[in-house]
């Protein structure tokens, strides 16, 4: 399939370059949802058929805010984003800006939709360094960042035209298991991953993951009624909770960043894995 949509949003964790090879192990379902949806870039590429019901879901404010906007009021959205050029002076700015708001204000916008904080989540998003919206202005002498942050505002009225019909969900993922498991629900489900007890404090404004988490998510998703598809790094904990003997993994070798206070640096080789209930 050739893809219909450049990503997004540049995300830390975020499949835009795996897309293909994870739609391509999905099944026949009536209803969609990515309980962990970020960035939505496999959403995106895998199409949507007549009648499929499809749902997103993330509880970072600032994600979820971006897309109920985008999906609401492209326009306003739009003309805000075409008076904010590429520059180091906003982005200090906006970085304050965002440095000032608290966890709550965060959260609260999953409720209160910001045109303005929609603007300012992909402006940063595009201008820092390693997508990191905490991070550093990204720039560079070989690389046409300005252009690429361009084409990417031009892009997003046709994001928001695909994402018309999309119910955009802000629920913990058990409420949304308990509120949408049935047999004919498919889940594409890509939690923060297991980094083997490291944790960043800036990933998804601090919705990093510790073990106890991946446990649970574990115990919630063998009680599904629904299928699904779930991406991990192939990791002792992972193994430990989701058996090769009981479930079917797949296996996609490539590199990963290793971070340093959030900013990606060298790459080593990895190994994603897809685990499958079916
Ligand atoms: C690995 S990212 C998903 C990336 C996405 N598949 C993409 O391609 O962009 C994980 C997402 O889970 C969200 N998240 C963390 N804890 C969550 C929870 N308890 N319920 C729902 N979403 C959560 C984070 O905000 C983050 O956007």
């Amino acid at each position: 399939m050739n893809r219909e949509f450049k990503s997004v949003l540049r995300y830390i964790g975020g499949k835009y370059k795996m897309a293909p090879w994870i739609v391509s192990h999905f099944v026949p379902h009536k209803t969609y949802i990515e309980p962990f949806g970020g960035s939505a870039a496999v959403m995106l590429y895998k199409g949507k058929s007549r009648y499929e019901v499809e749902i997103y879901n993330d509880i970072w404010g600032l994600v979820v805010n971006f897309f109920r906007v985008l999906q609401a009021s492209p326009e306003e959205l739009l003309r805000r984003l075409e008076v904010m050029p590429y520059s180091r002076e906003l982005h200090k700015y906006m970085h304050l800006q965002l440095k000032m708001l608290s966890s709550a204000e965060i959260q609260d916008l999953c409720n209160n939709p910001s045109v303005e904080w929609a603007a300012g989540f992909f402006y940063l998003n595009y201008t820092s360094v390693g997508s990191d919206v905490y991070g550093g202005f990204s720039t560079s002498p070989d690389y046409r960042a300005a252009e690429r942050y361009r084409n990417h505002v031009a892009e997003l009225q046709k994001v928001s035209k695909r994402f018309g019909d999309v119910i955009i969900e802000s629920l913990h993922e058990s409420e949304l298991f308990r509120v949408y498991d049935r047999p004919d629900t498919f889940f594409y489900v890509d939690p923060p991953y297991d980094i083997l007890g490291k944790v960043s404090n800036t990933l998804y404004g601090g919705l990093e993951w510790t073990n106890d988490k991946h446990v649970r998510l574990a115990d919630q998703l063998q009680s599904l009624r629904g299928k699904w598809a779930l991406s991990y790094y192939d990791t002792p904990l992972i193994r430990r909770l989701y058996p090769e003997s009981k479930f079917n993994w797949k296996f996609y070798n490539t590199k990963r960043w290793n971070r340093k206070d959030g900013h990606g640096t060298t790459k080593s080789p990895a190994s994603e894995v897809l685990i499958l209930n079916y």
